[in-house]
């Protein structure tokens, strides 16, 4: 069996070479990894048509020295990224999977279906990416690009967060393909998730943005095996995409939309039960203050997510995120939509300063810190 102290010291050495790095304490005992199931489909490559396999997922278990909780977490990363997320930071800092190792859960790390350690079937759908600029603007240096008021705060990323930047830049190494046929990406992202939790049985959820779209798809299907969803930063906001300001009494009319229900692609379950999206009547919501979207909810009486009501629901939207500008329209829709969902937006807990990618910032064990009572009150202790 191989040494893992040894190789977790290692890579904690190869970390300090270039970024200061916490002392390598074993956070966990045994990792193992395996792929979901996905499914054999006909395809013609080559002038020839054979079977191949599509759509499983890699995932990454890794079990602590001491369990102290029964039911495990499972971290899904958003768009563009993996389940190295949650393993180190890019300064070379502990990620998340450690610091709830160190609890005493079980945490599961999964790359999506077509990304990552996930394989993808060339030509299959189109596969795109994130730009360095989209990612210096949007995510680790917003204050220096600002589009929306709250990015002026954003203080956590650790370093410039600039292009060129060796943190920055380490983080950027780690951007990965996107699918840009997004239905595909879900249908088969439910097809692997819903077996992952077929075979692993309960767990909690800990996506993050897009991921969150699969995760709440998931519930949707295993209302029974999802014992709770801790969301970061949600996909959103419902149905159409934020398009920025100034915000017309028209929007989001006028931009497409990208959730027809509500907030996801597939179908979920309503009651009364929703056949066709357009049964989904939309509701426009002027801005409530300038710095923040209108938001298209259910006209009232709305319909009510009936499996995603079984789940309790954390979310969290940091202080300086472009979410900060509508991520309370996604927590109106579940607030419609009956699901027992707790919304926080940090700064109203007193944690200032984050972005999108909270859990990679400065303070990231300072969330983490605020995240893990909320979890540990919902499974049992051993
Ligand atoms: C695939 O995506 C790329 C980049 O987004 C785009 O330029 C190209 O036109 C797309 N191709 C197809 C066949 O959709
Ligand atoms: C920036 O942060 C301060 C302190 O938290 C807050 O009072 C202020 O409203 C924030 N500014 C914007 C534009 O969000
Ligand atoms: C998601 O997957 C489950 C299990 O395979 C299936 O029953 C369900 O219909 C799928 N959901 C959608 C919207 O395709
Ligand atoms: C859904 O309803 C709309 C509006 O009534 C209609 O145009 C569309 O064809 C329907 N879609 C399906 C798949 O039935």
């Amino acid at each position: 069996m191989l040494d893992l102290s040894i190789l977790l010291f290692a890579t904690a050495a190869a970390a300090a070479a270039t970024f200061p790095s916490q002392p390598a304490v074993e956070a966990y005992a045994r990792r193992n990894y395996f792929y979901t199931d996905g499914k054999y489909i006909n395809a013609a490559r080559n002038g020839e048509t054979a079977q191949y396999l599509v759509g499983q997922v890699y995932v990454e278990q890794l079990v602590p020295l001491k369990v102290r909780y029964e039911v495990p977490l499972l971290f899904i990363a958003g768009l563009g990224q993996s389940g190295t997320n949650w393993l180190n930071t890019p300064d070379g800092r502990e990620g998340w999977a450690s610091f709830f190792l160190r609890q005493g859960y079980i945490v599961y790390l999964a790359d999506q279906a077509q990304r990552g350690r996930s394989p993808w079937l060339p030509d299959e759908g189109n596969m795109s990416q994130f730009s360095a600029t989209l990612i210096q603007e949007q995510f680790t240096a917003p204050q220096d690009f600002p589009s929306y008021p709250q990015a002026i705060n954003h203080t956590q990323w650790p370093g410039s967060g600039r292009i060129g930047d060796p943190i920055f830049d380490a983080f950027m190494k780690s951007q990965l393909q996107v699918q840009t046929d997004t239905e595909m990406q879900a249908m088969y992202n439910n097809l692997s998730f819903t077996a992952l939790l077929d075979e692993i049985g309960p767990v909690i959820v800990v996506p993050h943005s897009e991921g969150c779209m699969h995760t709440w798809q998931l519930g949707d299907a295993r209302p029974e095996l999802v014992k709770a969803i801790v969301a970061l930063e949600p996909l959103g906001p419902p149905f159409a995409d934020y398009g920025g300001p100034p915000f017309s009494p028209e929007w989001p009319k006028s931009s497409s939309e990208k959730r027809p229900y509500g907030i996801t692609i597939l179908p979920l379950h309503y009651n009364p039960p929703v056949t066709n999206a357009s049964q989904l009547t939309r509701q426009y919501h002027p801005p409530p203050s300038p710095d923040l979207a209108p938001c298209t909810l259910q006209k009232d009486p709305a319909r009510r997510l009936t499996h995603l009501s079984q789940i309790p629901t954390l979310m969290l939207t940091t202080q300086a995120s472009y979410h900060a500008v509508y991520d309370y329209c996604t927590a109106e829709y579940f607030k419609q939509g009956g699901v027992d969902v707790e919304w926080i937006h940090l700064p109203n807990v007193g944690i200032y300063g984050n972005g999108h990618f909270m859990f990679l910032e400065r303070n990231s064990f300072g969330i983490a810190r605020f995240v893990e009572p909320w979890i540990a009150k919902i499974v049992r202790r051993k």
